[in-house]
């Protein structure tokens, strides 16, 4: 594609370092994410991909280098400045409340409420909140009983969906996504990763951390690996292969080596 009918860039980090103590987890990454883009992370253990998503979506603070959110500058002192403009992080262990329903998870912290008296009393508004709800899930094409089910009893991959679900609510630009399949069944799996697409078709860019190179190949535009803490490799999908991809989360270019599963 043509530079100039690429769609536009909507984050950008430039130069970021995190120090913990004497620990650095990031060296002078820099990476962009255009509008309606699906990129892979990869890196082993330790590379630094989580704390990297973390300080995208504002949980960190950068020691050093600068974020840009639609080409201006930002600088996140929470969580909420970020998602304030639209980037929503899915973390790994998920964050949902386990003792609430489908419909009070989605707008956690948001609920819609019906106020009184110029907004002395305000109540939880939970006609609202399951028709809106509904609603949602069902633009997703996620399927669940009911949107009063207790997400305690929803399998790991309906978990995945309502956090999905939750992080898709309102205006959502950018969604990031730690390791959304790693403890998901093969079928569940799927579902999430169709999600990903739909939100792509949607316009929707989406940040995926997975050690899973199926994931990887089927929903992602294209693959950045980090290795140390650094900047490693990015390419294309087209323009690279697993084989390729697995040698980067090593730290080995142009690995062309078959794999131990490709020989079982
Ligand atoms: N809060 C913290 N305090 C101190 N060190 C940290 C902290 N968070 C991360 N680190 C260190 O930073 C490095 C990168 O960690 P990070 O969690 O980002 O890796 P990762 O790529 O997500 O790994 P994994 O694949 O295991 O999830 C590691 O060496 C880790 O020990
Ligand atoms: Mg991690």
């Amino acid at each position: 594609m043509n530079e100039m009918d690429r769609p536009p860039v909507v984050l950008e980090a430039r130069g970021i370092s995190k120090y913990f103590g004497a620990v650095t987890a990031l060296e002078d990454v820099s990476f962009s994410l255009r509008k309606g883009e699906v990129i892979g992370i990869v890196g082993d253990n330790g590379a630094g991909k989580s704390t990297l998503m973390k300080v995208l979506s504002g949980l960190y603070r950068p020691s050093e280098g600068k974020l840009l959110f639609e080409g201006n500058e930002v600088n996140f002192s929470t969580p909420s400045d970020a998602r304030r403009l639209g980037i929503e992080m899915v973390y790994q262990d998920l964050a949902l409340a386990e003792n609430m329903n489908i419909a009070e998870n989605i707008f956690l912290g948001t609920e819609p409420r019906r106020t009184f008296l110029g907004g002395l009393i305000s109540f939880y508004d939970h006609r609202q909140a399951r028709a809106r709800a509904s609603e949602h899930l069902e633009t997703l094409k996620i399927h669940v009983k009911s949107v009063e089910q207790a997400v305690g009893d929803l399998s790991g991959g309906q978990r995945q969906a309502v956090a999905i679900a939750r992080a898709t609510a309102f205006d959502a630009k950018v969604v990031i996504m730690d390791e959304p399949t790693a403890a998901l069944a093969i079928r569940e799996v799927g579902k999430v990763l169709d999600l990903i697409k739909d939100l792509k078709k949607r316009g929707i860019s989406v940040i995926l951390i997975s050690h899973r190179m199926d994931d990887i190949f089927y929903v992602c535009d294209r693959v950045l690996a980090l290795f140390h803490g650094k900047n490693f490799a990015q390419a294309d999908l087209g323009d690279t292969s697993r084989s390729e991809v697995i040698g980067w989360i090593m730290g080995t270019l142009n690995h062309k080596g078959t794999l131990a599963h490709d020989r079982l």
